[in-house]
């Protein structure tokens, strides 16, 4: 971990003493399977060398003071308590106040005083960008809360414990980020399952680059794009009332209460086809409305709402004009965690030509079943198909952001020029002409598998 003159400079200026340690938290791209971990199904990130850094003191009282290094942001402070309230919607200072409310609410029943820290923080990765800067920021801070009042979690509690944590920003994600911007191994990259939570680090075949670059249309999950992807989680649940009402009667092995990931043929002891002839049996192609939602699952559309649909601010999730579209979200979910297992088995066999195509197949199904591409993503995993990308897909959240391409090493300057022409170029000019130039330029950059989350002393 480099030591940072700035931040320990504007840590100088702003709290007029010395940081004593220093941590940072990486980013991750996950290479295939999203909008997979809150259904329970396997992922496959890994952590960046982007990363939000700090350097940081521990108070004696119990307030956190947070300051941006370059004052864009500002700073932020709270008093660790029982109950914190959160700043508005989309506030930044609503990813430290998330973490400090995680630990407290985890040990309020241990201990009645806190330990505040002042710090200072710089990140370089792409903001909104389905890098996962948010739940870096989460981990940054809950580790160093945690690490100021001498709280010591394993790895995977603290994942868990964070991923829950972060939810208090109004978010309904599931554990993917957390978890590997904790368990990150330089050179790896990580094999995610769920409950229980499970971290297998494996290498990836020599001679691939993984290129990451920045479709640039904003995905910010705490404004406009919240809704949105909490919509999927809540189809999600939808689906999964649906089936667990209506699955048994076709598909005598399953048991219930089961949520998507459990439709696996290991599970259940039957072949893929016959999981998919059940499951598309009992789900309509088409919309469904609250009513039919309700009927099929055996539940008063109330009770459907109440239990399944509540977005973060507590109202249902509206029902779209075309209906909630159950098959093809259950569709996403069966058919990617498939690919995601043999993106894993082809990787760890050298194999990168079937995990790319792997890549591209997962974005397709993202765009047309899961709901959450969008055209500029979709056109830059095109134009990385044909600069010669192994394979390539839209990263995170979705709605925009980043997209990560599996480019052969020896080709990756040649890749890099053809984006640079071809999207950022001739289709971003045309279809956005009010995207300034700066941020093209920056736009497209190679990550390796890192190390995850840590804090270190500052030597004096
Ligand atoms: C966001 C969420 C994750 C995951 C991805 C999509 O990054 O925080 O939990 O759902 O979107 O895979």
């Amino acid at each position: 971990m480099a030591t940072n003159k700035i931040l320990i400079n504007k840590f100088r200026d702003v709290f007029g003493r010395r940081p004593t340690f220093e941590a940072f938290a990486p980013g991750r791209i996950n290479l295939i399977g999203d909008h997979l971990d809150y259904n329970n199904c396997p992922v496959l990130p890994f952590a960046v060398n982007l990363r939000i850094s700090a350097v940081f003191a521990p108070r004696e009282d119990n307030r956190i003071c947070v300051a941006d290094s370059v004052d864009r942001r500002g700073r932020r402070s709270f008093e660790a308590e029982e109950r914190i309230a959160p700043y508005e919607t989309g506030d930044w200072g609503n990813y430290p106040k998330a973490a400090v409310q995680g630990v407290v609410t985890d040990k309020i029943g241990e201990r009645r005083r806190f330990k505040g820290f002042d710090a200072v923080i710089a990140s370089d990765l792409p903001q909104a960008g389905g890098m996962s800067s948010s739940s870096a920021f989460v981990v940054l801070t809950g580790m160093i809360f945690c690490a100021v009042n001498g709280f010591e979690y394993p790895p995977l509690g603290f994942s868990s414990l964070m991923a829950a944590a972060e939810r208090y920003v109004g978010t309904q994600g599931g554990g993917m980020d957390q978890a590997a911007c904790v368990n990150g191994r330089n050179g790896k990259v990580l094999k995610i399952d769920f409950n229980p939570l499970c971290c297998r680090p494996f290498s990836v075949p020599d001679g691939i680059s993984f290129v990451v670059a920045d479709s640039l249309i904003k995905a910010q999950k705490t404004k406009a794009a919240l809704s949105l992807y909490n919509s999927k989680p809540v189809e999600s649940r939808m689906a999964a009332a649906v089936l667990n009402r209506r699955l048994p009667e076709v598909l005598k092995t399953v048991r219930q209460p089961f949520s998507l990931g459990d439709l696996t043929a290991e599970k259940l002891g039957v072949s893929d086809g016959e999981i998919d002839r059940a499951v598309f049996s009992v789900l309509k192609e088409g919309g469904y409305t609250y009513e039919e939602a309700a009927a099929a699952a055996g539940m008063s559309v109330d009770e459907l709402k109440r239990s399944r649909c509540l977005m973060s601010d507590g109202t249902p999730l509206p029902e779209p004009p075309e209906g909630f579209a159950l098959f093809r979200r259950v569709r996403h979910v069966l058919t990617e965690r498939r690919r995601v297992e043999r993106c894993a088995r082809a990787l760890e066999a050298g194999d990168a030509e079937t995990a790319g195509r792997l890549m591209f197949e997962s974005h397709a199904s993202g765009r047309d079943d899961g709901g959450f591409s969008c055209p500029e993503s979709d056109a830059l995993t095109e134009i990385a198909r044909s600069a010669g990308a192994l394979g390539s897909r839209q990263t995170g959240a979705g709605f925009g952001g980043c997209c990560v391409s599996l480019v052969r090493s020896g080709e990756m300057e040649t890749f890099k020029e053809k984006l640079m022409r071809d999207y950022y170029g001739t289709y971003l000019n045309r279809t956005h002409p009010e995207i300034p130039g700066g941020a093209k330029a920056s736009a497209v950059f190679t990550v390796v598998p890192s190390d995850g989350a840590r804090i270190r002393p500052l030597s004096v």
